[in-house]
């Protein structure tokens, strides 16, 4: 079976990068991407490319070559849905707020309203792809939603779950390391796998039963967030042993059955994943009665919150243990560099916790927007201020702390900051990217996470 026409529910960052690169490899099937949030997707057919409301290295071409062609973004839910032979479902799956699962379950309504709107448009089969991480076993829900709720029409559900991280999205999604489909239906699997086989080497395209698939994916996020945890719990021995992390990272990176890949120690992980999917996991763990299970990945998360709050309470103690009335300014916002994706960042809880020590914030990234650190904040926002030009923001500063591993940050000229700034001059280095032996020549008190500052 020949797709031709394909709708993605979400044009968020997983639907709106994977459906434009869709379409720029496959300009014969018209790809639409639907979103309820109208600002959304006016933003997506912005004339000018550089405003997409997905700040992605690469996208901005990849949608100029395709949209208008056969990549469109629209907010006609049913419509898309009806025209549709493939309807993949992208949208957000958050951490449950309120009820059983509370702050650990998946929140599956938004999946649910998807599932029974198709199920009441769908005028004729449907291959629906769950594109969004989900829990293990939703197929099953969405099978049952869709079967009893529908007009009679046959619906296959595939699991396909994105691999993309953000910042290389573009690239990931071009040269995947595998392309996962889960499935029962043999001709359902082999229309996907068409799809993708027309840029990704046919052995690179895996096909399990729907379980492993959903489960591969939490299990992915899992091991990836274990490691950052792992480094970053060694990095606290490392600074009261003398050792320092990067040197340990290298030495065991050069075991080939370790790898030298995710064994940058940092503030700690963020982005919308991998808390969200390793809770999630827990939280299937607990339900089976699997207790020791949960509590091992549970720990990754705990290591991690501590791994962030203890950064704030360096940074308290090594100004003489107060920053009251302080200003000091916090490089980076977004939870890694190259995207301006600030879900779970590590910015937010340190600002957080500097705010409660009365510190006065000034905050400078070059994608995020004010408007989003002021969601990021809610009402602590008062207290802080956002800077367009970083040597302003680091003007009169008792200190700067590094969040985000911009690489602009590495081509700074820190002795003018340095001059700028209030003496002592204080650098927190969260993610490990400054030359120390530079920043101490200079005259900085300068500590980065996992080494001593002797
Ligand atoms: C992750 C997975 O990598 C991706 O496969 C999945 O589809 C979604 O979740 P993403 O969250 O976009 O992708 O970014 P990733 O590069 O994995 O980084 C996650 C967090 O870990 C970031 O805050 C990053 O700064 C941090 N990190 C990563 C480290 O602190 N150290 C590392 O060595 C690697
Ligand atoms: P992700 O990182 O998983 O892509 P986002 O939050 O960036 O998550 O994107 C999810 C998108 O899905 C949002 O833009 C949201 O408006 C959209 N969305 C959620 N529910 C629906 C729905 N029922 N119909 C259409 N769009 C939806």
């Amino acid at each position: 079976m020949k797709i031709k026409n394909i709708c993605c529910i979400g044009a968020g960052y997983v639907g709106g990068p994977t459906m434009a690169v869709i379409a720029q490899k496959c300009p014969d099937v018209k790809v639409t991407v639907v979103d309820l949030n109208e600002a959304r997707i006016a933003a997506w057919n912005d004339e000018d490319v550089a405003k997409l409301p997905v700040y992605e290295p690469g996208l901005d071409e990849v949608v100029a070559e395709a949209r208008g062609r056969n990549l469109f973004f629209s907010t006609e839910v049913d419509k898309a849905i009806d025209e549709a032979d493939m309807i993949f479902i992208s949208v957000n799956t958050p951490t449950k707020m309120y009820g059983a699962g509370k702050g650990m379950a998946a929140d599956l309504k938004y999946i649910e309203l998807c599932a029974r709107q198709i199920a009441r448009v769908a005028k004729n089969d449907k291959i629906v792809v769950e594109k969004s991480t989900l829990p293990v076993r939703t197929a099953e829900a969405l099978k049952s939603i869709l079967d009893n709720t529908g007009n009679g029409v046959n619906f296959h559900i595939l699991s396909n779950p994105e691999f993309l991280a953000e910042g290389t999205a573009v690239q990931d999604l071009h040269n995947p390391d595998r392309v996962l489909i889960g499935g029962e239906n043999e001709v359902a699997i082999q229309s996907l796998v068409d799809i993708y086989a027309t840029w990704v080497p046919r052995e690179r395209v895996l096909t399990t039963n729907v379980w492993s698939s959903e489960l591969s994916k939490l299990t992915a996020n899992a091991f990836l967030a274990q490691r950052v945890s792992s480094i970053n719990a060694i990095s606290e021995l490392c600074e009261k042993t003398g050792a320092d992390v990067n040197e340990v990272a290298r030495a065991i990176g050069m075991d080939s059955r370790i790898g030298p890949k995710f064994l940058k120690s940092s503030v700690g992980f963020g982005g919308s994943c991998f808390q969200k999917d390793i809770l999630n996991l827990v939280y299937i763990a607990k339900s089976y009665g699997l207790n020791e299970v949960a509590d091992y990945w549970e720990q990754v998360v705990i290591m991690n919150n501590h791994q962030k709050s203890r950064f704030a309470k360096n940074i308290v103690k090594t100004l003489y243990n107060t920053v009251s009335g302080k200003k000091i300014t916090m490089l980076g916002w977004a939870f890694k560099k190259d995207t301006n994706d600030t879900r779970e960042s590590a910015a937010i809880d340190v600002a957080k916790d500097l705010i409660a020590e009365e510190a006065k914030i000034s905050i400078y990234d070059p994608k995020v927007e004010t408007s989003q650190i002021k969601m990021d904040l809610g009402s602590s926002f008062e207290y802080i201020t956002v800077e367009s030009d970083s040597y302003e923001a680091c003007q009169g500063a008792h200190a700067i702390a590094v969040l985000t591993e911009w690489d602009e940050f590495k081509e700074y000229d820190w002795q003018k900051i340095y001059d700028s700034m209030l003496k002592p001059a204080f650098v927190f280095d969260g993610r490990n990217i400054l030359d120390k032996q530079k920043m101490k020549e200079i005259g900085f008190v300068y500590t980065a996470v996992g080494s001593s500052n002797e």
